[in-house]
């Protein structure tokens, strides 16, 4: 089977990775050449993801199949185009993608259809309404209603010191940042946790939790970011999470994918729900119409189902079952310094890959420049290492060896995975749940 295979990041590494695995042979699009992805295509062209006529004519004619990484080209109308010229595509339509980038539409769908797990939040377009939101919800979180490629959520009394901050915040959205609206909602207390599925239109089909980490620095401290990266458990839940807990966050992916079907915009692709588990329950941050970045690096290593075979039965609405390794993973990051606030950009990095290899992890090459097999270091994230084993400790350390195997002016947090920081998490949930008012 001949892929296209949309996209340059890590998350695209592992797809084309796990495609490859699987017996297909890759056709890419990337906007900067990707070393890990390139190597693996049959061919591959540098362009602009969203350059919807550039991508479907060279696609035509080359591949059976698409799989889109990114969100932007799923807004820019990708997926419908090249159906329209008869390439079903693993993502969803333009109309059905809106469940990530338009949170005015994800939160009314939830609302309307009385889908639990939604929050108290309220869509403004002007500064009078803006006002009466803030002061209404109190403890808020302002977001644009569009895409900001991660960037758009600012929490109060976090990102946002005051009130004046907040309007001034609002005030930027209005002018058109993230789409001119913005959604005020109320901030949750608890954590994180990501659950993804493939769904076929009506059929969802779950794959492991996976925890992201956010912040730049260790201990969960300094600016956000894409993603630092992430761990999955060989029971493919997590330690602070209970089993009614997850059942209902699943229930919440399966009834959010009904109401699209009844809403005449059924969704294809990948699933991804961003939930806070709060003292009452799993909520809903954000979905997203594509692998997670980090998430996918977890997930697509521990699938033994060939992604072929999948994606077929996604095109074909014939969804059943998929399996995954009974491992654990982690996955981390190696960003240039500075990142998070300014990046170094343009140094070398070192990269043994051999030994990467022989310490039996894994290596996805993110956002880099490679000159002659030299491999140096962009404004984005650089390279991820994924380390998986029989337990968390042990895919951990792996994960550690492999990072020792590259070198250059970068940082990773090496106390993702570790069980400090798991401890963290565990006991923080038990505090909240013996004192639930602390949950707003
Ligand atoms: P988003 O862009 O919606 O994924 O938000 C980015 C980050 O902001 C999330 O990962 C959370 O850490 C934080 N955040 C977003 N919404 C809320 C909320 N309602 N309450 C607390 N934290 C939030
Ligand atoms: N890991 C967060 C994201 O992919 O949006």
């Amino acid at each position: 089977m001949k892929v296209l295979v949309v996209g340059g990041g890590a998350r695209e590494h592992a797809i084309a990775k796990a495609r490859k695995r699987s017996g297909a042979r890759i056709y890419s699009v990337m906007k900067n050449r990707n070393p890990g992805i390139y190597r693996i295509s049959e061919e591959a062209t540098i362009l602009s993801e969203n350059d919807i006529s550039a991508v479907v004519s060279w696609a035509k004619g080359r591949v059976d199949i698409a799989f889109i990484g990114p969100e932007a080209p799923l807004e820019a109308g990708l997926v419908d185009a090249l159906e329209d010229a008869g390439i079903p595509s693993v993502g969803p339509k333009k109309s059905a993608a809106r469940i990530e980038t338009s949170k005015e539409f994800m939160r009314n769908l939830m609302e309307k259809n009385g889908i639990e797990g939604s929050l108290n939040y309220r869509v403004v377009e002007n500064p009078e309404e803006g006002r009466e939101a803030l002061e209404e919800i109190g403890d808020f979180v302002i977001k644009p209603i569009g895409l900001t490629g991660g960037k758009g959520a600012k929490v109060f009394g976090e990102h946002l010191k005051d009130m004046d901050e907040a309007v001034l915040y609002l005030k930027k959205i209005f002018e058109g940042y993230g789409g001119g609206k913005a959604v005020i909602e109320e901030r949750l207390e608890g954590e994180e946790f990501t659950l993804q599925a493939f769904v076929d239109g009506k059929n969802l089909v779950p794959m492991p939790l996976v925890q992201d980490h956010k912040r730049a620095y260790e201990g969960d401290t300094g600016p956000n970011t894409g993603g630092m990266g992430s761990y999955s458990m060989e029971n493919h839940m997590l330690p602070f999470v209970r089993g009614d807990e997850y059942e209902r966050a699943l229930g919440i992916m399966k009834k959010v994918v009904a109401a699209m079907e009844r809403e005449g915009t059924p969704y294809r692709g990948i699933l991804y729900g961003q939930f806070m588990l709060t003292s009452s329950g799993p909520k809903i941050i954000e979905f997203n119409a594509r692998f997670g970045d980090p998430e996918a690096m977890n997930v697509l290593s521990l699938l033994e189902t060939p992604l072929t075979e999948i994606s077929e039965r996604i095109v074909n609405g014939e969804l059943k079952s998929a399996e995954f390794l009974k491992k654990a993973t982690v996955c981390k990051y190696v960003v240039p310094e500075g990142y998070g606030i300014k990046s170094k950009a343009d140094v070398l990095v070192e990269v043994d890959e051999k030994a990467i290899k022989d310490e039996g992890a894994e290596l996805f090459y993110a956002s880099v420049n490679d000159k002659g097999g030299e491999i140096y270091t962009t404004t984005s994230r650089t390279l991820a290492v994924l380390g998986m084993d029989d337990d968390i400790e042990k895919a951990e350390e792996m994960a550690e060896r492999a990072l020792s195997h590259v070198k250059g002016e970068v940082f990773s947090r090496h106390d993702i995975g570790k069980k400090e920081l798991i401890e963290k998490r565990i006991k923080h949930m038990e505090e909240l749940r013996r004192n639930p008012d602390r949950t707003r």
